[in-house]
């Protein structure tokens, strides 16, 4: 039921606070403050690679996730979509484990990529938002969102809590790995406890941003871009615009534009920014401000230190909470999402059912 909701996708926005803190509860220990994961019948901490596998909105998951084990455990990953996967022939070599993220857990090619990562001796964890799946019956380590049913074809809480259970992971494998101290990891647990204090934050923004979505809705071409864990969210962000609003949107690493994307920049061609205060951010601004110098309409999506540094010039601007890196991604999540969904509004699409699209892929 969509209660006082228009749409579905716009119940599912609005529900994320609830379910990242329901998947939440499920890797914190509140009272020791540790992250815990389900028993597993291998031993994490002899771990030599990931390898991360999945498709569309579940690919980006694992994008950051990427981004987060090689930064906070130093575990090398690969990551692939699941339709190239088992085609290149990857070499999988001994203690490495596979990693599969769907909100269906049924999507054809992760599934089959899962079977190909079994057979050649990988140990599988899967990340799946159904835990009756067919991915949850073949894990050797199950790690369910809770995010509930998922019925708009656009995935949002599905994402939000993906990316919590990964964070999760992402600290726990640090842990194993002897990456992080005992009061670090209390400290992880404590910024993970306040994700939904945070996405409620970003929430509040809704109206703002159904207000700028007119400004967006005229475009033919939309930019999105970002660096580190913020690029896989510029591809998302990028993803969302094209699914449900059918305005052709590329996602672009930050440093990338200059070498092509660039000659697209014109005033016609608006640029939305992902950029959290932080070690990229300087980065990320002079590649905004070259797009800006070519007459490039910006939306700058930072926080308030951000905004203050360069927030002036730019055709708009949403100021989100500051929050640490492990859970900055789920929280800009939100205004990426907000941003797509208003713009569909405006355009007048079927928001929940775009043309051409289902919501589980079971053909390859
Ligand atoms: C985008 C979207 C799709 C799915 C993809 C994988 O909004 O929903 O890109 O993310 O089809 O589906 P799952 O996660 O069920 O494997």
């Amino acid at each position: 039921e969509k209660g006082n909701y228009r749409h579905f996708m716009q119940k599912e926005i609005f529900e994320q606070p609830i379910v990242v803190a329901q998947t939440l509860r499920s890797y914190l220990r509140g009272v020791e403050r540790t992250v815990g994961l389900p028993q597993m019948d291998f031993d994490l901490s002899a771990v030599k690679r990931v390898t991360i596998v999945a498709c569309g909105t579940s690919f980006y998951a694992g994008m950051v996730a990427k981004y987060w084990f090689e930064q906070f455990a130093r575990v090398p990953v690969d990551i692939d979509v699941a339709s190239e996967f088992r085609y290149r022939d990857p070499v999988l070599e001994d203690g490495g484990l596979a990693l599969f993220i769907s909100q269906s857990g049924e999507t054809a090619d992760t599934l089959a990529a899962l079977r190909h990562a079994k057979k050649a001796g990988q140990k599988i964890a899967v990340v799946v938002n159904v835990p009756t799946s067919t991915m949850a019956r073949e894990a050797d380590l199950l790690l369910p969102t809770h995010a509930g049913p998922e019925i708009g074809v656009a995935s949002t809480k599905a994402f939000s809590c993906q990316l919590a259970v990964l964070a999760a992971l992402a600290a726990h494998l640090a842990v194993v790995k002897g990456r992080l101290t005992r009061a670090e990891e209390e400290e992880i647990v404590e910024h993970l406890t306040q994700a939904p204090a945070a996405l409620n934050a970003a929430l509040d923004h809704d109206e703002e941003i159904a207000a700028m979505a007119p400004l967006i809705a005229p475009a033919r071409d939309v930019l999105y871009l970002g660096r580190g864990p913020d690029y896989p969210l510029a591809l998302e962000g990028a993803l969302k615009l094209k699914e449900i609003s059918y305005i052709h949107a590329e996602g672009y690493a930050a440093g990338e534009m200059k070498h092509g994307p660039i000659a697209l920049i014109d005033e016609n061609v608006p640029v939305i920014v992902i950029a959290p205060s932080g070690p990229l951010f300087e980065k990320t601004v002079s590649n905004m401000q070259e797009t800006q110098a070519r007459g490039g309409k910006i939306v700058l999506i930072s926080d308030a230190e951000g905004l203050a540094e360069a927030g002036d010039n730019c055709l708009a601007t949403i100021e989100m909470p500051k929050v640490h890196p492990l859970i900055a991604p789920l929280v800009y999540a939100v205004p990426v999402q907000l941003l797509a969904y208003h713009v569909a509004v405006a355009k007048g699409t079927d928001v929940d059912q775009p043309r051409n699209l289902a919501k589980s892929v079971t053909v390859e």
